[in-house]
């Protein structure tokens, strides 16, 4: 088998590789202020496009892969481009890129470009590597992963650390190997599409709500999984945030409950608020038109803007095969709430005029002019 061959070689970034040291404690980065550089950016993106050799939409509604660009290569003006696109296409792919081995500090200096980088409460960091790192290894050695996921779906759309006060905008994730041909994918679905969906009138009823967010969840999933070595550094963050937010460079609303960490629409019975999110997260499962999926090679690098997008791993390759990748999560700005709008004479669409019953006899009217419809 192939990937049994692949697994007898040893991890080809073994400075990355995982350390879980249950005794540990990191500290929240804090409240900031974030001064967006996507503000900053030039919308015709000349430093970020200056070396692209082209610019391929991954689908109509999110990604866009640019060949070409190396990340390593950008100037600060390149950088902020790169935050005001990847804003709008909500994820960007860079392939083949030198970034995999800058190191943890080079690495680390320009993931900051987009904001202070955030401290992972339960997944590892490399050894002798910097707290900010967030590991991600599957392997025959390591199957922490498949152990957390072995009694629930493995598709589960998130923001990363959306209980933080001040959650992530541009993440990035770097692929260091992969398994070998197809597998391992993430799907990124754009969540300012999933909120345009909806109709005028229920997007209205969304504005203005707030939802409770918690790792509750994932935290006792790490203590089920691994007991006594289970990594605590952090305790259960809890924060409530509005359920439509603005994103804010585009001013573009997007939906923002996710299945992994949003509990409960604050002040609502929880039969009430169990049935609006979950159909929220339905909603959000069901939307193939309007997410990418992006294939992974050593040294692809994929931002994506956690403020417009929620994305889901795929646990759809060989147990066992190794899959080695890192996350830099930079912090963003505080949730801006989407506000209610006056009517815009879109919610009448929903209520009347334009329902099926209605249509249909207007279309009896026109094909039998003379008489009653024949019903
Ligand atoms: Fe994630």
């Amino acid at each position: 088998m192939v990937s049994e061959l692949v697994e007898e070689k040893a991890p080809l970034y073994p400075d990355y590789l995982p350390f879980y040291d249950p005794l540990e404690k990191v500290e929240p980065v804090g409240p900031f202020e974030h001064d967006d550089p996507g503000h900053r950016a030039d919308p015709s993106f000349p430093n970020l496009l200056e070396k692209a050799t082209n610019v391929v939409e991954l689908s109509p509604h999110c990604g866009t892969e640019l060949p070409g660009v190396q990340l390593s290569d950008l100037s600060s003006e390149g950088l902020d481009e790169l935050a005001l696109m990847v804003a709008d296409r909500g994820c960007l792919v860079f392939r083949d890129q030198k970034f995999t081995d800058l190191g943890f500090e080079e690495q680390k200096r320009i993931a900051s470009h987009f904001g202070p980088l955030h401290k992972h409460g339960w997944m590892p960091h490399p050894q002798k590597g910097p707290e900010e790192f967030v590991i991600v290894y599957d392997s025959k050695d390591d199957l922490r992963i498949r152990k957390s996921w072995a009694r629930k779906s493995p598709i589960q759309f998130h923001v990363d650390q959306s209980p933080e006060s001040q959650p992530p905008g541009a993440t990035f994730f770097c692929m260091l190997e992969s398994p070998p041909g197809a597998g391992g994918d993430t799907i990124i679905s754009n969540m300012t599409r999933a909120f345009e969906r909806l109709s005028p009138s229920f997007r209205k009823r969304l504005e203005g709500l707030k939802a409770v967010h918690t790792t509750a969840n994932p935290i006792m999933r790490e203590l089920r999984d691994n007991g006594s070595s289970a990594v605590l550094r952090r305790p259960i963050t809890r924060t409530i945030h509005p359920v439509v937010i603005v994103h804010p460079v585009t001013k573009k609303k997007a939906l923002f409950v996710n299945s992994s960490y949003t509990q409960s629409i604050a002040g609502w019975d929880d039969e009430e608020s169990d049935y609006m999110l979950k159909f929220l997260f339905d909603h959000i499962n069901r939307g193939h038109d309007f997410c990418c999926r992006v294939r992974y090679e050593p040294g692809t690098v994929v931002i994506w803007d956690q403020r417009v997008t929620q994305h889901s791993q795929t646990l759809d390759y060989q147990a066992g095969s190794r899959r080695h990748a890192f996350r830099l999560t930079p912090l963003a700005n505080v949730p801006i709430p989407s506000l209610i709008e006056d009517d815009d004479g879109e919610c009448a669409k929903d209520e009347g005029e334009n329902d099926a019953e209605s249509l249909l006899v207007k279309c009896m009217l026109y094909y039998f002019p003379s008489k009653s419809p024949p019903l």
